[in-house]
């Protein structure tokens, strides 16, 4: 009897063991796989190594940095680098189960700045990172997202560009490091990371296939030239513009104003009045006069809107025209790039309205040419809510025409 007992509950583990072997292998098949630990290869796997505080500075923090830089600090507190971890749109995407570990390394790209110190992949896979816990992670330095020491800050060395200069903390001149070089690390990625995810920054590749190779670069167009002191009392010299001016397009209230236009805008005549009868044509030519690549460039998700519209005297649309300049792409079942019409530097690019008239009248024909940073149907689909810039507009014109009888 009590043997029976015995046999019996042994069947009941055994079954319960052999039902839960079963349930693991089956929700979770990576249990039986031989697994293997992959290095890192590709450079937007690796974080900049842990960086120690040079000597003479209180921490590694743009906030430190600005205690002395006070203008400097003022002027990247309103770029986009500020904003690139807090960034709302930024922080959607990386919640996403297909948002693999190395988003993170152009956004927050000091070790210090991220939680864990990823060792390798899992059988290569890029979504099964081996992570090891960051002794040296510093939560508040994440927040300052591509900060000052990202771009200066190696080895326990202040990297400068200058050497001439009585700087209390140690100061390596590295003009090599800090050129376009170091800008292009990080906007210029092709890759196809998984079917369904493709990271494309040409910006690089397109500055150095366009007209102003050789002539301007990142540096020279996005950090302009000042004449001021570096820090307060120390007499002046040649500097650059620290707010990373480009698109214009704000993230925030706080960041306005930083703004470069690439595009020149020309137009056709307008007749002030014109016969029944007769056609009423306009041209809008854009052209990528001052950009260094093309426009836009970077994020695919980018485009322009070109309006052309005619309204009557009630205000009601009686004819329209709308143009996109942009890249259109097919993220599944494959990741795919469909179309791309973006300007080329230097290029020019003609949009037409043409109306015969039909009724006498007044009527006004506007010209609108917006710039967007992503759809209204992507902002909704992460949720950024009605607050989040999305596009700014950089040309509007608008004239009354008479249509006499
Ligand atoms: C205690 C004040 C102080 C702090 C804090 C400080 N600096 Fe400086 N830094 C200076 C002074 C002073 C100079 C020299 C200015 C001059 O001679 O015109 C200087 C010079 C520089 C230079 C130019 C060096 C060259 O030769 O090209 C860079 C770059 C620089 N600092 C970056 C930083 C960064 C980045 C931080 C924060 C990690 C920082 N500084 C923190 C005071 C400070
Ligand atoms: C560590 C990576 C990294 C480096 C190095 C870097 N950038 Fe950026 N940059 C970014 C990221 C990420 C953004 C986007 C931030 C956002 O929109 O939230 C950005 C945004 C910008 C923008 C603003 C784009 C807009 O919205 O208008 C400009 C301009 C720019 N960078 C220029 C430069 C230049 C010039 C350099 C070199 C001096 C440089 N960057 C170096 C990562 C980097
Ligand atoms: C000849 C000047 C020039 C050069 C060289 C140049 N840029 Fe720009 N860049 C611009 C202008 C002007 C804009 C603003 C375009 C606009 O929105 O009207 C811009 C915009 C941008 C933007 C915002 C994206 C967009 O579509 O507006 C980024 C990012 C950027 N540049 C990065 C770079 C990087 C990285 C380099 C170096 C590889 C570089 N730029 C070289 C002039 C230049
Ligand atoms: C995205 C990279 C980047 C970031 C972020 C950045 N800098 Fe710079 N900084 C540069 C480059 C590039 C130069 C050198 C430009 C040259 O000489 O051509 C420079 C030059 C300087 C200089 C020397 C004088 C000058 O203006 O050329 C000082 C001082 C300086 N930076 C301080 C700071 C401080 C303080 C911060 C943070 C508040 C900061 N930088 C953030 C890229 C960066
Ligand atoms: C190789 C460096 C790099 C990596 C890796 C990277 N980014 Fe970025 N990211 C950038 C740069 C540079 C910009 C600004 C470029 C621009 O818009 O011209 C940017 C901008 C963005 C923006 C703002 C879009 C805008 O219009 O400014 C979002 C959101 C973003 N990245 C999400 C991601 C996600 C999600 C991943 C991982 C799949 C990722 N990034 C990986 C460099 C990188």
């Amino acid at each position: 009897m009590k043997i029976n007992r015995k046999i019996g509950l042994l069947i009941i583990g055994l079954t319960a063991l052999s039902a839960a072997i079963i349930y693991k292998v089956y929700f979770n098949p990576e249990f039986l796989e031989k697994q293997e630990i992959t290095p890192l290869t590709k450079p937007w796997e690796f974080a900049i190594p842990n960086q120690k505080t040079p000597a003479g500075l209180v921490n590694l923090s743009a906030e430190n940095c600005g205690a002395c830089h006070t203008e400097y600090y003022a002027e990247w507190k309103t770029s986009t680098h500020a904003h690139a971890w807090s960034d709302m749109q930024f922080q959607a995407e990386l919640k996403k189960e297909s948002s693999p570990f190395m988003c993170i390394n152009c956004h927050i790209p000091l070790q210090n700045q991220q939680e864990f110190i990823v060792k390798g992949l899992i059988n290569g896979d890029i979504y099964r990172p081996v992570k090891e816990k960051n002794p040296h992670f510093d939560k508040s330095l994440q927040q300052e997202a591509i900060t000052c020491a990202t771009c200066h800050v190696r080895d326990g060395f202040v990297i400068g560009s200058k050497g001439n200069t009585q700087a209390p903390h140690p100061v390596k001149k590295d003009p090599e490091f800090l050129s376009e070089s170091l800008c292009i690390s990080c906007h210029n990625a092709n890759a196809v990371l998984t079917p369904t995810l493709a990271c494309t920054f040409q910006t690089g590749d397109e500055w150095k296939a366009g007209p102003f190779y050789g002539k301007k670069n990142c540096i020279s167009c996005h950090m302009p030239e000042t004449h001021r002191e570096l820090v307060a009392g120390y007499g002046e010299k040649l500097g650059h513009f620290h707010g990373f001016p480009g698109s214009g397009i704000p993230k925030f209230d706080t960041v306005k104003a930083n703004a470069l236009q690439g595009l020149s805008f020309s137009e056709s005549k307008i007749p002030a009045s014109l016969g029944l009868g007769k056609k009423l044509n306009y041209t809008l030519s854009l052209k990528n006069e001052f950009a260094g690549h093309r426009l836009p460039t970077g994020d695919p998700e980018r485009f322009y809107l070109i309006r052309i519209k005619l309204l009557n005297e009630a205000g009601n649309v009686v004819s329209e025209k709308n143009y996109r300049i942009g890249e259109q792409w097919e993220w599944y079942p494959e990741a795919k790039k469909i179309s791309d019409n973006n300007l080329n530097p230097g290029e020019t690019r003609n949009f037409e309205f043409s109306w015969p008239t039909k009724n006498p009248g007044k009527y006004t024909l506007q010209a609108e040419v917006t710039k967007h940073r992503l759809s209204q149907e992507s902002a909704d689909y992460n949720k950024l809510g009605k607050n989040y810039p999305l596009f700014i507009s950089v040309f509007k014109k608008e004239y009354p025409v008479w249509v006499l009888i």
